[in-house]
């Protein structure tokens, strides 16, 4: 390519892909003005779905009827308890877990890899086989999650035969597998929500790593694996536990009294002079607000309101209305809103959630996404293989 050509090039590339359309879809869309799965707008499936009516309704591709739905849940509850293999291989890096060597997400991203080895349709991209493993995966992630958290916390595994409790629904039996408790219909059901926000998002980072796997006609355990790794990153999901983490510096820099005062300026001021990323703000579609913050941030700011425990030893409305001032902020001085990972991380500390355990959580949901997505790129192929523009040195000889 001529030097000229190359610049006219450099000049037409979209970094990062940006504003690129890299293929078609049919599971989501997502406008400035909203978000839909398969047709459905996300403050109706939040109001009036639950999370296992939209995994069925993101993996099958309809609305499910009362009989289909009880069908689907009665497979999902039948697949919950995982294979000796996994349990054994979370028991094994227990030490690792609980010193923080090892994190969740890596523990769980192989825990799935593992799975894909004694799955029944590991190797076939069918369909219905890629269906099946899809609800199986829907299955096993919490209870490898919660499995994960009962080695963490050095308790026996909860559940260890049934995958947790079969009389509960998925979003109150991934918290009872986590800590033993059942939570209450309220607690149950702003999980089950954030479960829904979390469910799709369209040609995101780490569904379009899994559609890049798929597309290869590799499987669905390595297309999801890619996916979780994807997802851990702190540009991308990571962001929820990252999100938390820059509140709890805030709050051990200037102190509960400085919530509402300048101190909280000043450090946001030092964060932008040092070009810091505030986690959990921005995105890469959504530039006047992502529509899932406000519905999730309302959920999680009603239980701070009534709870009296105090995380970290401040009051739980404590933390929200720093939250609420890091926001304000964050769109006065930078015009930049926040995205769903900030009141997820505020809300699943309100409810005691470990912060290591926010990411899997999404992964909990996004799964059902991500089956989906590869689902669809299985039943209409073309490998995905882009170009470069090369910007290495001139063209050499080896012996020269
Ligand atoms: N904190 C501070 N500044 C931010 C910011 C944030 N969270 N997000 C974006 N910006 C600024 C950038 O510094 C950049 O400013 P500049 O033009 O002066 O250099 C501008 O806004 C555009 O941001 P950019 O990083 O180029 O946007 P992107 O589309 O490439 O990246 C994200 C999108 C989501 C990766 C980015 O906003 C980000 O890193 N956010 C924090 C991580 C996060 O919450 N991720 C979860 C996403 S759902």
């Amino acid at each position: 390519m001529s030097s000229a050509a190359a610049a006219a090039a450099s000049a037409n590339l979209a970094k990062g892909l940006e504003g690129v359309i890299a293929g078609e879809t049919a599971i989501c869309s997502i406008e400035q003005g909203g978000l839909w799965y398969r047709g459905y707008e996300i403050h109706d499936l939040a109001q009036n779905a639950t999370f296992e009516e939209v995994a069925h309704l993101l993996l099958v591709g309809h609305k499910p009827s009362a009989a289909e739905l009880a069908k689907f849940k009665a497979e999902i509850i039948a697949e919950r308890p995982l294979h000796p293999s996994v349990t054994s291989f979370i028991e094994s890096m227990g030490g690792y877990l609980a010193s923080g060597r090892a994190v969740p997400m890596d523990v769980l991203r192989s825990a799935v890899s593992i799975l894909g080895h004694t799955d029944p349709d590991a190797q076939s991209v069918a369909a219905d086989a890629n269906l099946r493993k899809a609800k199986r995966l829907l299955a096993k992630i919490p209870t490898i999650i919660g499995h994960m958290q009962n080695v963490i916390d050095g308790k026996a595994i909860i559940g260890r035969e049934l995958g947790g409790d079969p009389t509960l629904g998925h979003a109150a039996n991934l918290m009872y597998l986590m800590n033993g408790n059942k939570p209450s219909p309220d607690y149950a059901r702003v999980i089950d929500i954030s479960l829904i926000l979390y469910a799709e998002h369209d040609y995101n980072a780490s569904t379009f790593a899994s559609r890049v796997i798929a597309g290869t006609l590799s499987d669905m355990h390595g297309a999801v694996s890619g996916g979780i790794a994807a997802l851990k990153g702190p540009l991308h999901g990571g962001a929820n536990e990252m999100a938390m983490e820059m509140l709890r510096e805030i709050m051990q820099d200037c102190g509960e009294a400085a919530i509402g005062t300048s101190a909280v300026d000043d450090w946001m001021q030092k964060a932008f002079d040092t070009k810091r990323k505030l986690m959990g703000f921005g995105h890469r579609v959504y530039k006047n607000g992502d529509h899932r913050a406000p519905i999730l941030h309302k959920l999680g700011r009603n239980i701070a309101e009534k709870d009296t425990k105090n995380p970290g030893n401040h009051a739980a409305i404590k933390w929200f209305e720093l939250g609420e001032q890091v926001q304000k902020i964050m769109l006065a001085k930078k015009n930049i809103h926040p995205n769903v990972d900030f009141p997820c991380g505020l809300t699943y500390f309100t409810m005691g959630i470990p912060v290591p355990q926010y990411t899997p959580i999404f992964v909990a949901s996004r799964i059902t996404g991500w089956a989906s997505h590869i689902m669809e790129q299985h039943a209409n192929n073309r490998i995905i293989r882009p170009l470069s523009l090369y910007s290495g040195p001139a063209y050499r000889k080896w012996n020269s």
